[in-house]
């Protein structure tokens, strides 16, 4: 088989890409190695930037985030008990976010694939790429124990952190950057209205950090900080819930409706760049180049834009021939990564409780705090990043 771009990975970098290459007239095709139940079955953030929501009405799949998503106009900041609003909207000249969960976004682009009927091959085993060094790159798959191999121009790697594409880089040619932090999110998914519908709340507490967010009016999504060695076991739902109002202001605190968890589960925080995200024919999206922690929802906006940027380069190599943009795209990518990358670790610094700081790194995360609660320029600083920065 000959595809003019092979997608490695179904997540949404791959399945974004796909869509704007295909309104761009660039046959693809995605190769992922898990079910498309189980690509669905993944919980994860809920948070898109003005950029993002651009991108998923250019890519014609935006119908149901407009209509069930929710607008957010502010954030919230709870230290020493007190919870603070900071007016993003008002600070940005008009910018908010958008609470839309990434499993119904990647839903909206499964959907939308199949409507147009373009190519996915879902539960592809020991999945390879070759030659993308060359002119004529290949991926060589195993599907139903028949093996298969698809000729294209270019390999895009959208196959997330333990993906096979920047596995296959030789060691010499990539660098990587990376950060761990000494503890987890536990998080909890619930069908219970979100305490907060119209911002979401960051707490930074003696006790550690929280926060509250939302899937939908009636679908929340809570976090606490938490070791990383405890086991979800350790959390019944009556103890995380527990937990998390002891980590607000108390006026929110009563205000929480809790019901049975419908997910738990604890993740680990890392900061991780790979330098460069272009080798040949071969790119690098998402995931597979890059992870934030969570703090601040960055994750899948930047998956949105290095697809914004590879599209756009392909777009222009295949319609003009212009190598500008493919030559461009790791630099370009790189250049709004580590601005993300810096603001998710400043807000993961400044929210969480270190094991090593102790009474004196709470008091300067309080400052801070406060600081930034007070003074406009900082808040200013906080909500630009916070909708974006410009492309
Ligand atoms: N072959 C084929 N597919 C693979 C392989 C492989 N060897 N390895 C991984 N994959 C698939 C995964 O199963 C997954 O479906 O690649 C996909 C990568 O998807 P994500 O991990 O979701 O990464 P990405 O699409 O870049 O999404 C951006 O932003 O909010 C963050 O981490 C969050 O998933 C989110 C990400
Ligand atoms: C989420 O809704 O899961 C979420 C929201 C904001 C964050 C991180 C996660 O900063």
């Amino acid at each position: 088989m000959r595809t003019q771009v092979a997608i490695i990975g179904a997540g949404p970098s791959g399945l974004l890409l796909g869509q704007l290459l295909h309104k761009a007239g660039i046959d693809n095709i995605i190769i992922e190695r898990q079910s498309g139940e189980y690509v669905l079955g993944r919980i994860r953030a809920g948070i898109l930037e003005q950029v993002t929501v651009d991108l998923l009405e250019e890519a014609g799949v935006a119908a149901r985030l407009h209509a069930e998503g929710t607008i957010h106009h502010s954030i919230e900041l709870i230290f020493r008990q007190q919870r603070h609003a900071i007016d993003v909207h008002g600070l940005t000249g008009g910018k908010v976010v958008t609470a839309y969960g990434q499993t119904e976004m990647t839903h909206d682009l499964m959907d939308a694939r199949q409507a147009a009927g373009l190519p996915t091959v879902y539960e592809a085993a020991n999945v390879s790429i070759h030659d993308y060094d060359s002119a004529r790159p290949r991926v060589r798959y195993e599907k139903d124990g028949q093996h298969h191999e698809v000729e294209c121009d270019f390999i895009a790697g959208c196959d997330g952190f333990h993906g096979v594409c920047r596995a296959s880089v030789p060691k010499g040619a990539i660098t990587e950057f990376e950060k761990v932090y000494p503890f987890g999110w536990l998080g909890v998914l619930a069908d219970v209205p979100p305490v907060s519908p119209h911002a979401i709340i960051y707490g930074n507490t003696e006790r550690g950090f929280s926060l509250c967010s939302m899937r939908s009016l009636t679908r929340s999504r809570y976090y606490v900080q938490c070791p990383l060695d405890d086991k979800v076991e350790q959390w019944s739902d009556e103890r995380f819930w527990d937990e998390l109002r002891r980590r607000l202001d108390p006026e929110t605190a009563q205000r929480v409706i809790t019901g049975p968890s419908i997910e738990k589960s604890i993740a680990p925080l890392r900061s991780f760049v790979a330098e460069p995200m272009r080798f040949g024919r071969l790119f690098l999206a998402g995931d597979a180049a890059h992870i934030v922690p969570p703090t601040g929802a960055k994750g899948l906006n930047l998956a949105a834009s290095d697809v914004k940027y590879l599209s756009q380069a392909l777009i222009d190599y295949f319609a003009e021939k212009s190598d500008a943009g493919i030559d461009a795209y790791s630099a370009r990518c790189l250049a709004r990564v580590w601005k993300a990358e810096r603001f998710s670790w400043w807000l993961t610094t400044l929210m969480h409780r270190f094991p090593d700081t102790e009474g004196f790194g709470q008091r300067v995360q309080e400052a801070e705090l406060d600081y930034l609660v007070n003074s406009r320029a900082a808040s200013t600083a906080l909500a630009e990043n916070y909708v974006g920065l410009p492309l």
